[in-house]
């Protein structure tokens, strides 16, 4: 049996962070600043500038190694240049496409909450119901999460080769 999938075009990504913008600013909280999750939480963070208009950095963990082999624990491939300074008493809002395991998410938080935010946020495109790996850590304030999706592979359009193909699964969404 093929695995489910669903698909998604950029406009459906467009209606969900516009979404998530709404959920986030009815909650009152006000970021200072977005941590984007590489590679998958780049497209949406800069969709969501265009809403709240915070700046963006950028961080990338890695989950499997140079064999893709999935390991213990995430690690960092990339992360913030004098991340002190520009973390230190600001409010945070740290953005990812997909909640999965939660792994990923978890570890960043952690590590994020080293450097002492005045608050940290989490905003995520989709959120797969499923038992979590992971946890979101007490401190964390506010967890924002656009659609709660069944445990399926979901199929973003900026994976796709063929757009147009994208869209037409995505309008008869498979599964
Ligand atoms: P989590 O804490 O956000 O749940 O992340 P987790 O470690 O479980 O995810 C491992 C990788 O798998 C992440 O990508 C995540 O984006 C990706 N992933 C999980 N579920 C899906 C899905 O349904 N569809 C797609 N397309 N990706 C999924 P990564 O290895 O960090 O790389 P990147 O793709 O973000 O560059
Ligand atoms: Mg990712």
């Amino acid at each position: 049996m093929e695995p489910q999938k669903i698909f998604f075009t950029y406009n459906d990504i467009h209606r969900t962070i516009k979404n998530l913008a709404t959920q986030i600013g009815d909650s009152g909280y006000d970021p200072q600043v977005m941590v984007a999750i590489g590679t998958g939480g780049f497209i949406p963070a800069r969709m969501l500038k265009t809403f709240l208009e915070k700046p963006i950095y950028t961080v990338g963990i890695a989950y499997y190694d140079r064999e893709n082999k999935p390991q213990d624990a995430p690690r960092k491939i990339q992360w913030i240049d004098e991340v002190e300074k520009k973390l230190k008493g600001k409010k945070i809002l740290l953005v990812d496409e997909v909640d999965d395991s939660r792994a990923t998410l978890e570890y960043c938080l952690r590590e994020l909450l080293k450097h002492d935010p005045a608050e940290i946020a989490v905003a995520v495109l989709h959120n797969k119901k499923k038992t979590k790996r992971g946890t979101i850590p007490a401190e964390v304030d506010y967890y924002f999460s656009g659609t709660e999706l069944e445990d399926k592979w979901i199929c973003y359009p900026w994976d796709a080769t063929d757009i147009d193909e994208q869209d037409k699964r995505a309008g008869v969404s498979t599964g």
